[in-house]
C-alpha cells in the first residue's frame, strides 16, 4: 500500500479515495431520505471537515443550508479553565433541524460541548454525522447517527484531517505506522 512521510511519521493508505467516496455518497442519500420534507441547516466544523462537508453536501438531493463554524478555545481564569467557544454561527436555528458535519469523532468531548453550546440557541433538533467514529476512545454518550466509518484507536490523516497542520490535501485516509 502507498504510504507518505509527514515530519517524523509515516503513514499508510487506511481508507483508499473510492471508498470514501462511495460511504460519503451512501451517507448522504441516507440523510435525504430521512430529511424529506425539511430544509435542514449543515453545521460543518472547522477546520477539518471541508473536504467532507464539501463532497457530503453535493450528495443531499433535499433543500439545504451551510454554515462554517469553529470550536475556539481561549483561556479563562483559573477557576473556569479552558472555556470553548463556538464561532461562526451567524444565522437564526431557532427551531430548525441542524446537521453537524465533523470530520472525528475520538473521545467525543469536543461533539459533547457543542451540542451544548447549540442548545442556547433552541434548535428544534441537532442530528450528528461524522466521517469517523473511534468507538474504542469515546469517554461520553453520543448518539451518532450518522457516521461513514468506524476506525480504531490509531491516528490518521488526510481527506481533511491534519498531522500537525499537513496532510489534509490527501486524498485517501491513511493510518500511522507504529
Ligand atoms: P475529541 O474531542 O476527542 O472527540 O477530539 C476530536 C478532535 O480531535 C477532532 O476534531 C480532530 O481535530 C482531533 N483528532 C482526533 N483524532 C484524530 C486523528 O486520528 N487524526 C487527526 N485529528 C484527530
Ligand atoms: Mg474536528
Amino acid at each position: 500500500m502507498e504510504t507518505v512521510k509527514i515530519k517524523d511519521r509515516s503513514f499508510a493508505v487506511s481508507i483508499p479515495e473510492e471508498t470514501i467516496k462511495e460511504r460519503v455518497a451512501a451517507l448522504g442519500a441516507q440523510i435525504s431520505a430521512d430529511l424529506a420534507g425539511e430544509q435542514p441547516l449543515f453545521l460543518a466544523v472547522l477546520n477539518g471537515s471541508f473536504v467532507f462537508a464539501a463532497d457530503l453536501l453535493r450528495s443531499v438531493s433535499v433543500p439545504c443550508e451551510i454554515s462554517f463554524v469553529r470550536m475556539a478555545s481561549y483561556q479563562g481564569t483559573s477557576s473556569t479553565g479552558k472555556v470553548r467557544q463556538l464561532i461562526g454561527l451567524n444565522e437564526s436555528i431557532e427551531g430548525r433541524t441542524v446537521v453537524i458535519v465533523e470530520d472525528i469523532i475520538d473521545s467525543g468531548l469536543t461533539m459533547k460541548e457543542l451540542l451544548l453550546l447549540l442548545e442556547n440557541y433552541h434548535p428544534k433538533r441537532v442530528l450528528i454525522s461524522a466521517l469517523l467514529v473511534k468507538p474504542g476512545n469515546l469517554k461520553v454518550d453520543l448518539d451518532i447517527p450518522y457516521c461513514c466509518f468506524e476506525i480504531p484507536n490509531d491516528f490518521i490523516v488526510g481527506y481533511g484531517l491534519d498531522y500537525d497542520g499537513e496532510g489534509r490535501n490527501l486524498r485517501h485516509i491513511y493510518t500511522v505506522e507504529d
